[in-house]
Parts: structure tokens; sequence; C-alpha cells
């Protein structure tokens, strides 16, 4: 066929141009589906346990991921700052995945463990009290809010038919486990536990595949 009718025939071109995109977008996109670095969990990673499961119902319902991303990228300045880059495998269990672009707040795919349970309290119930400039909104209501079991065991079963390996007996144990806890627990306890399968810092993969960036640091305050 000759170039100048598709170049002439606005119609036929948008049907072309339609199938030119989706051909590239699948050779992209569904090798991705069947790596296995991508589908499966790390040696160890295990489910969100039943208190922080909840904690990740807050943080979405909260819209926290509207100002947190938790995707640290192969960069040198973001690998100093927060530590090893996110692997695809970390959010395996996560539906949806919270690794987001948009960071009016630091990345928290490695806060676990940075901070006290304490500092993240006082921080949620108000954010000025440990960081003066932050214009991160307040939480306090996480405190009085006591966790739904029954909901909780909906979402782990909804959870377990698309494939997150919840037993049994984690549905059953959800009553005590989260038996007297706020919110606010909940919140903290997801919180701790973000990063927990992450490479540790200084391991080999990180020094080896880490690009070399400048040493500015992002623009999102801390
Ligand atoms: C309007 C944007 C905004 C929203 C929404 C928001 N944050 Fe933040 N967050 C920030 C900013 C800015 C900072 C940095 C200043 C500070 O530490 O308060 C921050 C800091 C943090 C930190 C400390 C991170 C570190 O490495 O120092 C944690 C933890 C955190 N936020 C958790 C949350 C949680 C949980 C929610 C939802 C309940 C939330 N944030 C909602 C803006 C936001």
């Amino acid at each position: 066929m000759q170039h100048d009718k598709i170049e002439k025939n606005v119609g036929l071109m948008g049907v072309l141009v339609a199938i030119v995109v989706a051909v590239g977008g699948i050779v992209e996109i569904v090798p991705l589906m069947f790596q296995a670095q991508v589908v499966q969990p790390l040696p160890g990673q295990k489910p969100y346990p039943a208190l922080e499961l909840a904690g990740r119902d807050v943080y979405l319902r909260e819209g926290c991921y509207g100002c947190h991303s938790q995707m640290v990228r192969t960069l040198r300045f973001e690998t100093e700052r927060y530590g090893h880059y996110s692997l695809a495998a970390e959010s395996v269990f996560d539906h949806p995945f919270q690794w987001g672009s948009k960071r009016t707040g630091p990345d928290l795919a490695r806060v676990g463990g940075r901070y006290s349970d304490d500092w993240h309290r006082v921080h949620l119930i108000n954010p000025r009290d440990v960081v003066p400039e932050s214009n991160m909104p307040a939480y306090p209501w996480l405190l009085e809010k006591p966790i739904d079991a029954a909901t909780l065991k909906a979402n782990m079963a909804a959870l377990r038919t698309i494939g997150v390996p919840y037993t049994e007996d984690d549905l059953a144990g959800i009553p005590d486990a989260v038996k007297g806890k706020s919110e606010m627990d909940a919140v903290v306890a997801y919180l701790q536990g973000l990063g927990r399968y992450a490479p540790k810092r200084g391991a080999p993969e990180a020094t080896a595949q880490v690009g070399g960036g400048s040493a500015e640091s992002g623009a999102a305050p801390e």
C-alpha cells in the first residue's frame, strides 16, 4: 500500500497506529507476567500479618499514597537516602501495589524500623510535634477507632481468592490478632513492616547494579 494513502486518511492512520501500539505494548508487558522475579515472592516472604493488613487498609482509606510513594528507584541518590532499591517481588502480595511517584512526603518503602512506634504515634497524632515544618495532615482519630475483625476477615478471604497464600489459621487468628487494637496500632504496625524483605543496605546486588547518579537529595522534605 502506498504510504500517502495512510497519511491522507485519518481513520486508517488511527487504526494502524492503534495496532502498532497494541503489539508494542503486548510485547513489553506480557513477558513480565511470567518472569519469576516479578511474580514470585522472595525467599521467606509471607503475606502481611492481620494487624499490618488492617493498617494497610487504613493507609489506603486515608489516601496516604497521595503524598507517599513506596518505591525506591535504582538511582544512587535514592539508595543513599532510603536503602536498597525496591524489588518487584516485595509487592507481590500487595493488591493494589503502592509504588506511585507522588512524593509530597518521603518514600516509605524502607521506613520500617527507622523510627520507634512512639515516634510514629506522635507523628500521626500531630506531625508538627516532631517535624515542625511538616505539612502532613494529622490523623488523631485513628487512636479511637477499633479494628473491625469481620471486615478484615472478608478482606483477607478476598485476597486469598486472588492468590495471596493466607491459610485457614490466618483467618481464624484475626480476632485475637486485632483484639483491643486501634487503627493507630494497625497503621504503625504496617509502617514498621515496610521494607522487611528488602535486601540490607550494601548487599552485593545494590552496589553492582546501581548507576552512578549525583549525590543530590530528592525534592521531598524529610
Ligand atoms: C498532604 C501530604 C501527606 C499525606 C496525605 C500524608 N503524608 Fe506522611 N508525610 C508528608 C510529609 C510532607 C512528610 C515529611 C515531614 C514529616 O515527617 O512530617 C511526611 C512524613 C511521613 C513519615 C515519615 C517518613 C520519614 O522517612 O521520615 C511517615 C511514616 C508518614 N509520613 C506516614 C504517613 C501516613 C501513614 C499517612 C496516611 C495516614 C500519611 N503519611 C499521609 C506528607 C503527607
